[in-house]
Formats: C-alpha cells, structure tokens, sequence
C-alpha cells in the first residue's frame, strides 16, 4: 500500500531511539508543571522569566478580547492589519532601538521568510553549524549558496567570505545565544568580518530577547552593536510568554518584508490577543529588572550545583545548560528518571542536535525557587548517568 512506509519509518525511529511522543501538560506553564496528576519541577522551558502566567499579560489578553475581539480575520495586507499589530511593532522599534520593527506569526516563519527574501539564486548565505532549524530551512528556501561554519570559528568564516565571489549579496546569520548549548555567538568579530566584506549581519535573538542588555533587548544592544546588525530577529513566545516573532531593522526592511516575504503575507494576521499579551511582557521586562537579576542567580547556582556534581555542562553563558550525555537512548532514559524523582529535565535527540550530542538540556526560570533547584540538585545526584 502506498502509506506503508509510515509505518516502516516509525519502526526505523523507534529502533534508532529516537521516536518522540507528546507530554501532555495539565494546567498552566510555571516552574513546576503537572505531567500525568503529578507535580513535577520545570526545567523544560523557555518561558525564562516565568510570565507565561502572569497576571499582568492574561489582563492585558482580556482586555485585548474585549474591545478588539478574538480573530484577525485575514492576512495584514488585506483586512488583518489591527491597531495592536502596530501598536506592538512602534513598542518593538523602541526596544530595540531601531527605526521599524514587523511582526511575524512565529519565529519559525520570521526565518524561513526573512532569509528566502533577503538571499535568492546567486547570493550567499554564511550559516552558522549549530543555527536553529527555521534558520537552516530558510537558507535552503532561498536558493542562495549556503557555506556552513563551523560552530562559532570566526576564521573559517572569514576564509569563507573571502572566497565568496564577488557581486554576490553576502549575508553572514546566526543565533546570539545557540539555544541547545547556551552559548553566546561572537557577535563583534562577526560584525567586523561583515563591515570588512561587505556582507550583511541577521541575527536570531530567540534565546536573548527578554533576557540579554540592560533592558532586556538582547545581545546585539549588550554589546552596542545594534546600530551595526541590519536584521534582528526575535521571538515573543520564550522569555516574553506569549507567542509569535518580530524582526528589527529599518523602515526599508520592514517595507521590503511587507511586499515580498511569503511567511508575512501569505498567512491570516496574529490575533489581537497575542499583540496585547506581548505589549504587557515588553512593560514587564523593561520595568521589572529584578526577574532578569533572579534569572542569573538561579542560573549561577544551578550551574554551580551541577558542576559541583560533577556534570560537564560544555560552554553555557546564559539559562541554557546542557548535559551532554552521547547517545539518544541513554539520555531518554536519564531524562526519565529525573522525571520520576520530580524534575522535568527534556532528553533532546537528533536532528535538534548532532548525532552523539544527544543531551539533557535544562532550562532555569526566575521563578524557580531556592527548594526547586535543591530538589532538582538532590535528584541528579541520586540519578546515574548512563555509561
Ligand atoms: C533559535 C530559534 N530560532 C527560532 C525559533 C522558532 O521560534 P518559534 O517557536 O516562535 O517558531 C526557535 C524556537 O524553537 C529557536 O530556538
């Protein structure tokens, strides 16, 4: 039959170890979850600073249904385009310090449509190795030449750049914080490199928006750098709570994303809903620092008690800490008995990482308390790591 390969393939997966199944969460997303009736610690997150819940982005979602209704009823550029949607892109501008920002339905779609209007047949596309799969996607999309770099090795892609040929349309992208390893990109060196060969810098600050900057803007505007990186793509759904992406940049690109990315228009406008709840964590992270200064801590003392165990936790610099333990089963089965001693630590499995990097990756909240990481610190050191 023509479907039997479906089956054929599930049995390949399931003896790969690498077949998935849905959790299913019961109630609201906080530091502790409840899986199966049972309450167990969060770390599976990228709701950083604990706002998915909060009280503050739920009112202002009410308020949003009352007086704008609950669907966009068409794409942007036929009748979807609401005032929230605007509203929410000036806020974006402002926190980003840029001159325009637009919104995208996810940052899954920000990626692919960015990238495939940027970059066409002819151009190139330099990619970092570890770049996110919406990432990896886009540049196949857009047809362009796609020199993959090693993780981070600013020499390699320098050599790349130098190859490129010339009057091709060079664009260097990459995630400011690699969201399965938790370290931070480069993103100086990188800037020069572009400067230097005319190339232009897109950055993805998934895992940095929120979280990274003074303001919580991200690592383009710790660094300064945000005047020198075009296009800054972020996400509303991790530590903002809500759900969708933005990129920033000028009033050009904003208007060239408008007419030509496919992701942007060809798909039924955010609801209302979504805007608001991204308008209040904005508020939020701006005005509330000390959910950021909680994060750190958290993270700074879970860091220090897994090490203090004895787990390598490779080169995080931020709330993302990876445990790599090598082969996919092993990690599933450590992932599961963390579970039952309470902790939910997710095992990630290729294609998310590279085969023999399979990995528990934790995720620290600033609503985790100081009994939450000492549960989850006591549970590791009673749970064995695969050999
Ligand atoms: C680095 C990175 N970019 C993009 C995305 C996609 O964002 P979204 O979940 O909004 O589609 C993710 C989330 O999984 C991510 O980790």
């Amino acid at each position: 039959m023509a479907v039997d390969f479906i089956s054929k393939e599930l049995k390949a997966l399931q003896d790969a170890g690498l077949y998935r199944r849905l959790r299913r969460v019961e109630g609201a997303q906080d530091a502790t979850l409840t899986i199966d009736g049972r309450e167990v610690i969060n770390f599976s997150s990228n709701n950083y600073l604990g706002i998915a819940n909060h009280p503050s982005l739920a009112a202002a979602a009410k308020a949003a249904i009352d007086r704008y209704g609950c669907g966009s009823g068409a794409s942007r550029l036929i009748s979807g385009n609401m005032t929230l949607h605007e509203e929410l892109e000036a806020k974006l501008a402002e926190f980003k310090g840029t001159q325009a920002a637009l919104v995208f339905n996810s940052g899954f779609q920000a990626n692919t449509g960015i990238l495939s209007t940027l970059a066409g047949e002819g151009d190139v596309i330099f990619s970092d190795a570890l770049n996110h799969a919406s990432i990896i996607d886009g540049c196949r999309l857009s047809r362009a030449k796609t020199e993959v770099y090693r993780h981070c090795d600013l020499d390699q892609l320098e050599m790349l750049l130098k190859d490129a040929p010339s009057g091709a349309r060079k664009l260097i992208v990459t995630e400011t914080i690699f969201s399965m390893d938790g370290d931070e990109a480069p993103l100086a060196g990188i800037v020069e490199l572009a400067e230097k060969f005319a190339a232009m810098v897109m950055v993805d600050e998934a895992h940095a928006t929120g979280i990274f900057g003074s303001n919580g803007a991200g690592v383009a505007a710790k660094l300064g750098l945000g005047e020198r990186v075009a296009i800054q793509m972020g996400t509303l759904g991790k530590a903002l709570g809500g759900f969708g992406a933005y990129v920033a940049g000028s009033h050009a690109l904003r208007d060239l994303l408008i007419n030509r990315c496919r992701s942007f228009i060809f798909t039924t406008a955010l609801p209302p809903v979504v805007m608001a709840m991204a308008l209040s964590a904005i508020d939020l992270v701006r005005h509330e620092p000390q959910r950021r200064a909680a994060l750190w801590e958290n993270a700074r003392s879970l860091k220090q008690g897994l090490r203090g165990l004895g787990f390598e936790l490779g080169r995080s610099e931020s709330p993302i800490l990876p445990l790599i333990i090598g082969e996919a089963e092993k990690c599933m089965k450590f992932s599961e008995q963390l579970l039952a001693r309470g902790v939910f630590a997710q095992g990630i499995r290729p294609p998310t990482v590279p085969p023999g990097t399979s990995r528990i990756r934790m995720t620290v909240m600033a609503t985790h308390t100081a009994a939450h990481l000492e549960r989850a610190l006591k549970a590791f050191g009673e749970t064995t790591a695969p050999a």
